[in-house]
């Protein structure tokens, strides 16, 4: 469904066992909440599960093309109050995990449990600020099409192409038909993002965190750094996966999730 949310038209799909507790999962760049499918299919014979396409990416409208992680909050915030969620289990990639570590920072009233996967909470440093400026005038230059020719190669780790050709495909497909002045706002907001390894410490909820072995846009050491900043979080390497690890394994990857949410939900 569209739900308009902060002025823009934001693709939701809420699924799964209505009365369950819920478990809100966020897409990385530019990528849309389609890339969730497995978890949604696999949590949602327990759980209330729900994705959407961030503002620009998917099948959301591009609002005015200028984006912020602190906007992005908004929406999602946003979203849990149009669908009347008072409290929710909050699943973030990569992207999704900046815009999830900024909303725990921001609203940890919210959440009642937070899964980090391939993410980092270190803002960019100048050689990555450098590089999304190149990469936005770039994908604004050339297109869509070959943003993603230059970008799946480096999120999917190499074997993936030989066992995972549909999800390859998707991620490939998603990022083909987004409009290159998004990929150039979603850019340009990584860049300006805040660092929120301060308050790592501070987040009292359960917190579960994986990445993928082979990731190399987000290494497992971002998430060790996390690991050990977080009371009490749980940490696993996806094996086989590189920064696509919900896709890439998504059999070792919902049985983790599944065991955590079960924990969170008994206990
Ligand atoms: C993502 O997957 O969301 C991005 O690759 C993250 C990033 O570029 O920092």
């Amino acid at each position: 469904m569209q739900v308009n949310i902060n002025g823009a038209a934001i693709h939701v799909t809420d699924a799964g066992t209505p009365e369950r507790m819920p478990v809100l999962f966020v897409h990385g760049f530019p990528f849309s909440g389609a890339m969730w499918e497995p978890q949604m299919e696999a949590a949602g014979r327990f759980y209330r599960t729900v994705s959407y396409d961030i503002r620009g990416l998917g099948r959301s409208g591009i609002g005015d093309g200028q984006y912020t992680i602190e906007g992005h909050v908004d929406d999602l915030i946003g979203l849990l109050d149009h669908l009347d969620i008072d409290k929710t289990v909050l699943a973030g990639l990569s992207m999704g995990g900046y815009i999830a570590l900024r909303a725990l920072e921001r609203n940890p009233e919210r959440f009642l449990a937070a899964v980090l996967c391939d993410t980092r909470s270190e803002g960019d440093d100048n050689a990555g600020k450098l590089k999304r400026a190149a990469a936005a005038a770039a994908v604004k230059q050339s297109g869509a099409g070959a943003f993603a020719d230059s970008f799946v190669p480096a999120v999917f780790a190499p074997e993936s192409f030989q066992t995972k050709p549909q999800a390859v495909q998707l991620i490939r497909d998603i990022i083909a038909a987004t409009s290159p002045l998004a990929i150039a706002g979603h850019l340009i907001a990584m860049a300006g993002r805040t660092d929120t390894t301060a308050s790592l410490a501070s987040i009292g909820i359960p917190t579960l965190i994986m990445v993928g072995e082979k990731d190399a846009v987000t290494p497992p050491a971002c998430a060790q750094a996390m690991h050990e900043r977080i009371p009490g979080s749980e940490l696993h390497l996806v094996p086989g996966a590189a920064h696509m690890s919900n896709l890439e394994n998504p059999e070792f990857f919902n049985a983790r999730l599944l065991d955590f949410m079960e924990g969170i939900a008994g206990g």
